[in-house]
């Protein structure tokens, strides 16, 4: 069955839109930054190693060539038919990193390596360093530029060797970047400590307590606003309790003059003669009572709002429930109240006495006024401190079962009333850090009205 149900508590809940978290938007940027620093510290080691190894092997190269040449100068000179290419056969099967070939001035060649391909050479006779695709030459001229040598370095060796310079020192980025995320995700947290439990003081005020919220510890950026928000605390305080003040004094002036002006009417209404007169004195009279009404309601609810709702000792509020029910009960009402508490219960809270009569009142109060029948009013209370007071009537709308808790709001105006109740028990409520819902229909039925409000236990 759908239940209309309206919730308030002391804990207002944030619907605003995501905020971006400043520890996660830290911890990334400082992650993602000393990442970017060691990638870019790599690439500098790795083209500066190249650089030194390029011109190690450049040099070896050369060293290579220069020695080979006056050995393969002999080789060619002693040979029986010098023109006659001849390929090094070599002693053991093994992979030849350097090769050579050896060239005559119209480019025939004389010697060379066992694996080496003419194509691979270059097709001009060069003397010095230079590069193809694949290879490194170096060339070098012998006997007034009849022989020319020229020895290659396949280009993947030191393309390879750059490779793993690179990977040895992208591999640790991982571990670092690993824990990188997680030392800085602990050491801002642990940074931030300060500013999570100034979000929790400031939680904890509400209209009755807008004491200033000590800044002990905050970071410097943070103390400004800090600043500016307990002098904001202390000028809703300076207003409130001006508005609260007026409230009661306002309420307690008119206290007076409308007994007075009561007194004075129903006097009036005893020495006329005619029943027409004697109605209209009855009807000033009604208006003055609800008056006198509205005014005692004023001052509850700047008591309620203001003052302090809880007392130093705790005391039993099954009793107190008990007498206060006891005190309302009027043999010749026709609406009984049906007090169930469970059997040798106690229930010690440090509400005020007084708070708790006021909440209890208003809620029997308005029980009675808005039922529509004449079955009896429920009124629980359990061992866990949960209150339930259930009465008879229509099923009351849930947007406006929302509202009801607010000041002046009603919705039943066929009985007199300055929608004052409820809103009386919500300050009381807030004020005493207890919770409230408001239901209808009541639980378990298919109408009717119910409230819970759940006291927190006192520890004692
Ligand atoms: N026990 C109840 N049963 C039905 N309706 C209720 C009950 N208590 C409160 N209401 C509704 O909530 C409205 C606000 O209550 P309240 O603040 O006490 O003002 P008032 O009783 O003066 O109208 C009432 O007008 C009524 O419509
Ligand atoms: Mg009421």
């Amino acid at each position: 069955m759908y239940r209309n149900r309206s919730r308030f508590g002391v804990s207002v809940k944030n619907m605003t839109t995501k905020h971006r978290s400043l520890q996660k938007t830290l911890v990334v940027g400082l992650t993602a930054g000393l990442a970017l620093l060691w990638c870019m510290a790599t690439l500098g080691t790795v083209s500066i190693a190249q650089h030194r190894l390029n011109q190690l092997l450049d040099s070896a190269l050369a060293e290579t060539a220069q020695r080979l040449l006056p050995l393969a100068v002999v080789e060619i000179i002693n040979r029986d038919t010098p023109s006659v290419a001849q390929h090094i056969v070599s002693f053991n099967q093994h992979e030849e990193r350097l090769i050579y070939l050896v060239r005559n001035k119209a480019g025939e060649v004389l010697l060379q390596s066992h694996t080496a391909a003419p194509n691979m050479f270059n097709n001009t006779l060069i003397s010095g360093f230079s590069s193809s695709s694949t290879h490194r030459f170096y060339g070098a001229f012998a006997l007034q530029g009849t022989v020319h040598i020229e020895v290659a370095e396949p280009l993947s060796q030191r393309l390879e060797a750059i490779r793993s310079i690179a990977l040895m020192l992208l591999w640790p980025l991982l571990i670092f970047i690993f824990l990188a995320f997680i030392c800085s995700w602990l050491f801002i947290r642990f940074s931030l400590r300060h500013l999570r439990h100034y979000h929790n003081e400031i939680e904890q005020r509400n209209s009755h307590d807008l004491t200033p919220v000590n800044l002990q510890g905050l970071p410097a950026e943070v103390v400004i606003i800090g600043e500016s928000v307990n002098r904001l605390l202390l000028r809703l305080q300076q207003a409130l309790e001006a508005e609260r003040s007026f409230t009661a004094n306002s309420a307690h002036e008119l206290r007076t003059p409308i007994a007075t002006v009561l007194a004075q009417t129903q006097r009036l209404q005893q020495s006329l003669i005619t029943e027409k007169s004697k109605a209209q004195a009855q009807k000033i009279a009604m208006s003055l009572r609800h008056l006198a009404h509205i005014s005692e309601q004023l001052m509850q609810l700047a008591k309620a709002e203001g003052g302090s709702l809880l007392a130093a000792t705790p005391h039993d509020l099954m009793a107190l429930l008990r007498f206060i029910v006891t005190s309302m009960q009027h043999p010749s009402s026709p609406i009984k109240i049906n007090l169930q508490l469970p059997a040798n219960a106690v229930f010690m809270s440090t509400i005020d006495q007084d708070a708790f009569a006021i909440l209890i009142r208003n809620l029997i109060d308005n029980a009675h006024k808005h039922s529509d029948s004449l079955a009896p009013i429920s009124v629980y209370l359990s061992a866990e401190g949960v209150l339930r007071v259930v009465n008879a009537g229509p099923i009351v709308a849930a947007a406006t079962l929302q509202q009801l808790h607010k000041r002046f709001v009603r919705s039943n105006w066929q009985v007199q009333g300055a929608g004052l109740g409820l809103a009386i028990v919500g300050a009381i409520v807030q004020g005493i850090n207890a919770s409230m819902v408001l239901n209808s229909p009541a639980t378990g039925q298919t109408d009717g009205f119910e409230v819970i409000i759940k006291f927190a236990p006192t520890l004692l």
